[in-house]
């Protein structure tokens, strides 16, 4: 039995599809309800939807064989974890923004607000800029408008979000899409079912 991770949300149905296309499906995930953990026997697997931060968590750990993460979730958590494939879904980019009126004279602390301290404290440590991190959950926008930052670091995916609460990219720091990622043990001792389940994703990717 293949147990996999995937991340609750618009991303997690599509990756399913992705599953069910390489002959991985399993009916009763389609059945609408609240249940997070489904099985289908005789393909061997075993799905469960998980908060999509958390995945790594999951797969790190072993309490999933696979799973699959942004790559904003990987560079973040750093997880012991094998990066199997890019899933060429979840296209995105990690980036700097800041109010169209904010100008960065270099001279003081700049105060980044962002849920990704760690990618964020490395580029701005790569680029010699002393910063404050200010860790937030969610709704990053509002800090800056708020002058509890004066950018943020966040995912920008249409740019909807940004632009709706006048703020602009500054600076891009990486792209982002969705990766396949395995446990390494369960890579070990289900290999030949882990391998052929990579490949036949990758013959999904677009
Ligand atoms: C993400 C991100 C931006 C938004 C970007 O937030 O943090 O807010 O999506 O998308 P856009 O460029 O298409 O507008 P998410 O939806 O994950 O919500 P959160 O802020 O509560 O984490």
């Amino acid at each position: 039995m293949l147990n996999i991770a995937l991340p609750k949300g618009r991303l997690g149905e599509k990756v399913y599809e992705m599953f069910e296309a390489s002959g991985y499906e399993c009916p009763s995930l389609r059945e609408p309800g609240r249940k997070l953990i489904f099985e289908n026997p005789e393909k061997s697997v075993r799905y469960f939807w998980v908060k999509p931060s958390d995945i790594t968590k999951y797969v790190e750990r072993g309490a999933a064989d696979i799973g699959v993460a942004g790559k904003d979730i990987i560079l973040e958590y750093a997880p012991d974890i094998y990066e199997m494939l890019d899933l060429g879904v979840g296209k995105c980019r990690m980036a700097v923004a800041a109010p169209k009126e904010f100008f960065d004279d270099g001279e003081k602390t700049l105060r980044v607000a962002t849920k990704f301290p760690r990618i964020a404290a490395d580029y701005y440590e790569s680029r010699g800029r002393e910063i404050d991190i200010i860790k937030l959950n969610g709704s990053i926008e509002i800090a800056p408008i708020l002058g509890l930052s004066d950018v943020i670091v966040d995912i920008v995916e249409t740019g909807t979000t940004l632009k709706e609460n006048d703020l602009e990219v500054r600076e891009d720091i990486l792209p982002i899409s969705a990766r396949l990622i395995a446990n390494k043990a369960s890579f070990n001792f289900k290999a030949d079912e882990i391998r052929r389940l990579t490949e036949r994703m990758r013959e999904r990717i677009k």
